[in-house]
């Protein structure tokens, strides 16, 4: 029987197709395994189910000749070496397409609160400073009928423009080279990166962390962006630099940021971002409600049982090793 390493609890469906087919076993512990369990693990495994809080490089797999298949229970898979993979003939496989709706909203979410200023707003009653109401209280941004700048336009990034509509949004985007029809459905408009800068209320991250992209969103480009700019980022923390982005923020080159995601994660509590009120940061939640998580896991296991068996799998970021 095939034996699976789990690097941590996942939700119960996916979990028990797993069991059903293979011996499983679950590192158990809230945080993730450190480096030398996940070593030994891996070494001892067919299959490895991985979280992008573990780095799964060419080291992990040279010494875990078993290895057959990486699963990774997150649709970005920065986490792992795929050319490293690849070279071993292990197929990677990643979740698309089953967070884009639940990742559309939580940049929703991301964007309206700052806009409103949920979050200050929230600390302020909290703190017993609601004493009455007045005109010039916690004044914040309109959504509706703002300009909203989309950077990566693949599914997520195409699902936050079509809530966008819903707001009467003016709609640029970068990317999505394919996505012509549908840009053209929605009335979304393509632009250089540049323009989009210069031109959108709001900019909202949707790219996957590559070194092209890592550190895009740096001193030059929150230069670009309008005063009032708001920044929302659900991609990856190091898709910006955090340093010029606490500098703009801090000297008011641009209005807000609302961050999903940090570099490192979870931020380090001395991180000079933590004490601003117009930066609005959670937890890597953007995909987290409990129908998402669940459909996430099913089809890592999927993915899972489909390599284990040397059948393609539902989604694969290195195609061409199935098969061999
Ligand atoms: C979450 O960040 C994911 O890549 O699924």
């Amino acid at each position: 029987m095939d034996r699976v390493f789990i690097t941590r609890q996942i939700p119960p469906t996916g979990l028990e197709m797993l069991r059903e087919a293979c011996e499983v076993v679950v590192w158990e512990d809230e945080l993730p395994p450190p480096r030398d369990v996940l070593m030994k693990e891996a070494a001892q495994s067919d299959g490895l189910i991985s979280l992008l809080t573990d780095k799964i490089d060419a080291a992990l797999m040279e010494q875990s000749p078993k290895l057959r298949v990486i699963s990774n229970y997150a649709v970005g898979y920065d986490n792992i070496d795929v050319a490293a993979a690849t070279a071993r003939g292990i197929p990677v496989g990643n979740t698309p397409g089953v967070l884009t709706e639940t990742c559309a909203d939580h940049a929703f979410a991301l964007m309206l609160a700052a806009a409103t200023r949920i979050g200050e707003a929230e600390r302020y009653v909290h703190a017993g400073k609601w004493q009455t109401w007045h005109p010039m209280l916690m004044l914040g941004q309109d959504v509706h009928n703002a300009t909203l700048g989309i950077v990566g336009f693949g599914r997520i990034g195409q699902a936050v423009a079509r809530r966008a509509t819903g707001f009467g949004m003016r709609i640029l985007y970068t990317g999505g080279s394919r996505a012509g029809d549908i840009a053209a459905e929605l009335g979304a408009e393509q632009v250089d990166l540049e323009t989009l800068l210069r031109e959108s209320d709001f900019i909202s991250l949707h790219i996957p962390l590559k070194p092209e992209t890592t550190n895009l969103i740096n001193a030059d480009a929150l230069r670009t962006m309008k005063k009032n700019a708001v920044l929302i980022n659900t991609a990856r923390g190091k898709v910006v630099d955090s340093a010029a982005l606490y500098a703009a923020l801090k000297a008011g080159d641009i209005a807000y940021a609302a961050l999903d995601v940090t570099e490192p994660e979870p931020i380090k509590m001395d991180d000079p971002l933590l004490t601003l009120d117009n930066c609005l940061i959670v937890p890597h939640i953007a995909s987290a409600s409990f129908a998402t998580r669940d459909r996430i896991g099913q089809i890592a296991a999927a993915n899972m049982l489909a390599g284990l068996k040397g059948e393609p799998m539902l989604h694969c970021v290195n195609p061409e090793v199935q098969g061999k």
